[in-house]
């Protein structure tokens, strides 16, 4: 996906404040933009490069609704600021389906198991698993273990038996299991 082709929502901007500049990898897209240095990460995902699929729940820390991933570590977008992800190589939830080859086997077991209701959390969710799953360590896959792997992220509406489902066969679909 194309960032600097997206469209920029307008958001208002405090002309007493400096602005820095920052450069990064979107998505496998080098974007620069001028930013106030207070600009929260998630906000500039959202606002400044209009990739809605992270999403913003408590805004501190709590729910994992922004995680990303900053140089294939998962991070708390609503906890970094903008100016700190200067130079890495940022992944949003965007990144996960490949245009041919369809959804991740994350997205995919997600879907076949019912992982999923209101679908707020997901991308977190998501991002989250990507980073376990795309580190070479063996995964655990029982429940305690899986359990351990979204204990950063919160979901109000599955109960979470249906995603413990849905990591086991993203594992049995990418030939982890
Ligand atoms: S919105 Fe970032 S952790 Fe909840
Ligand atoms: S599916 Fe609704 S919050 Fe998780």
């Amino acid at each position: 996906m194309n960032a600097r082709a997206l469209p920029r929502p307008q958001i208002p901007v405090n002309s007493a404040d400096p602005r820095h500049a920052v450069t990064l990898t979107v998505n496998g897209v080098e974007v620069s933009r001028e930013v106030s240095p207070r600009m929260l990460l998630s906000d500039f995902i959202r606002h400044e490069l209009g990739l809605t699929g992270t999403h913003v729940g408590c805004e501190h820390g709590v729910c994992g609704a922004c995680t990303v991933l900053i140089d294939g570590v998962s991070a708390r977008s609503c906890l970094t600021l903008a100016v700190q992800a200067d130079g890495a190589e940022l992944r949003t939830v965007e990144a996960l389906a490949d245009g041919d080859a369809g959804l991740s086997v994350l997205q995919q077991a997600f879907a076949e198991s019912h992982a999923l209701q209101c679908g707020y959390c997901t991308p977190g969710f998501l991002m989250a698993l990507t980073e376990h799953f795309e580190s070479g360590d063996p995964l655990d896959l029982s429940d305690e273990g899986i359990r351990e792997m979204i204990a950063g992220n919160l979901c109000r509406c599955t109960g979470y038996a249906n995603i413990v489902v849905a990591v086991r066969r993203a594992a049995e679909l990418s030939g982890r299991s």
